[in-house]
């Protein structure tokens, strides 16, 4: 077992972020969790209901963008480990406006490095930063093979670029400075807690009220989909486990085209809720293409397999039926994210591709 450490997660109050806490904070009692977000959209207390109240929990609001606050946040926590998730992380978005990825991306992860190597100095040992990453920068595959640790970074989208530049800085930092740097890159997540803009809560949420599913393009793009809490489980185990400096793919071997998630979710939205299988696949609708939308993703997780003996617990089938069932039963959860400014992102992003 380790010795009490202290953890500072960035983006603890995202999808994967909240459920990383969820997950760890109460297994952990001995580490101290402190969770920094600047709580944009995409981040919501109440979705770390169930930690809130724990003495090894803390939470500072505190933007990455602001090397000040950054700065100050690092000196109060002193922390041992930083786990990075906090990112602007949707696709779509990012085609609209890329100008917050790039800052909060690239810019808050060159503070939190930096933080990181004022902070730690030549006193390394049991230190960590662990960036979290996407398979998104190694770009699209064609119909065969798997993105492996080698794969040469292709990224197509605002997004991917922006991850894809954060990774090097974060390889730059430990290569020039000896920051003791771990990165991961996971496939698609899915699972209670995701803001309701990526498809699989996109889906769900429409097919229960009757609103047209918006597949772009033909819908034969790949997704290798893995349920968030195996994401979270490999991300502690790379952290215990991984070297320093080296990096590790994480995916699910549930490569799926959209069409056929949309498939599934309405046949399991249709038997939670005894709604008619058909009439909730007949909503489907494809809709304009992503523009620079990559055909495939697939990982070769075999390295985090033999290295750090981790595998995902979760199939497509028992994750998709949890997710299904979470967002059929968090009914004022969904209500609350659905705030006015979610309303103009529907509008934005939907309107133009009818
Ligand atoms: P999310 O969009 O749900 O959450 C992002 C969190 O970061 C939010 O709590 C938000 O408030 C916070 N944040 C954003 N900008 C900030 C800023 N400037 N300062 C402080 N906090 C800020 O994202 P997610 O899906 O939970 O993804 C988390 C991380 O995992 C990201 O780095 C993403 O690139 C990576 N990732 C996501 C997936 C996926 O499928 N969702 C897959 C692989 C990797
Ligand atoms: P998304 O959940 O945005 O994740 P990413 O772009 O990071 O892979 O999209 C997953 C796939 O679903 C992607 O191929 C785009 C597609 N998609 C739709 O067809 N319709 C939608 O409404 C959304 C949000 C995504």
């Amino acid at each position: 077992m380790n010795p009490a450490m202290r953890v500072l997660v960035t983006g603890g109050a995202g999808f994967i972020g909240a459920n990383f806490l969820n997950l760890l904070v109460p297994r952990h009692p001995e580490h101290e969790f402190i969770n920094v977000d600047s709580l944009t959209y995409a981040g919501n207390l109440e979705s770390l209901a169930k930690v809130q109240d724990s003495a090894n929990y803390h939470f500072e609001r505190v933007d990455i963008t602001d090397a000040d606050a950054v700065n100050a946040v690092f000196e109060k926590h002193r922390p041992d480990w930083v786990i990075h998730f906090a990112a602007e992380s949707h696709v779509d978005r990012s085609i609209e406006g890329p100008k917050q990825f790039i800052r909060t991306n690239i810019e808050g992860t060159f503070n939190l490095l930096e933080a990181a190597r004022h902070l730690w100095g030549e006193n390394r040992e049991g230190k960590v930063f662990h960036h979290v990453s996407t398979d998104e920068v190694y770009g699209s595959l064609g119909a065969e093979g798997f993105f492996t640790e080698e794969t040469a970074y292709d990224p197509s989208s605002p997004y991917s670029a922006a991850k894809a530049s954060s990774d090097h800085l974060v390889r730059a930092w430990h290569r020039t400075f000896g920051l003791p740097v771990k990165i991961t890159n996971c496939s698609n997540n899915y699972g209670p807690l995701q803001f309701p803009e990526k498809l699989i809560p996109v889906m769900i949420l429409n097919a229960q009220e009757r609103k047209k599913l918006p597949i772009y393009g033909e819908g034969l793009n790949v997704r290798d989909w893995l349920y968030v809490t195996d994401h979270c489980e490999a991300i502690w185990t790379v952290i215990e486990k991984g070297k320093i400096g080296e990096t590790y793919n994480i995916g699910g071997h549930n490569e799926k085209t959209n069409i056929e998630v949309v498939d599934a979710l309405c046949t399991l939205v249709a038997e939670e809720t005894g709604a008619s299988a058909d009439e909730l696949l007949a909503l489907k609708h494809f809709v304009k293409d992503r523009p620079g939308h990559d055909m495939r993703y697939a990982i070769d997780a075999s390295k985090i397999e033999r290295d750090c003996g981790w595998t995902p617990k979760e199939t497509f089938e028992t994750g998709m039926r949890k997710t299904v069932k979470w967002y059929l039963e968090n009914t004022s959860w969904i209500e609350n994210v659905r705030s006015g400014e979610y309303q103009k992102w529907i509008e934005t992003n939907y309107s133009d591709r009818q």
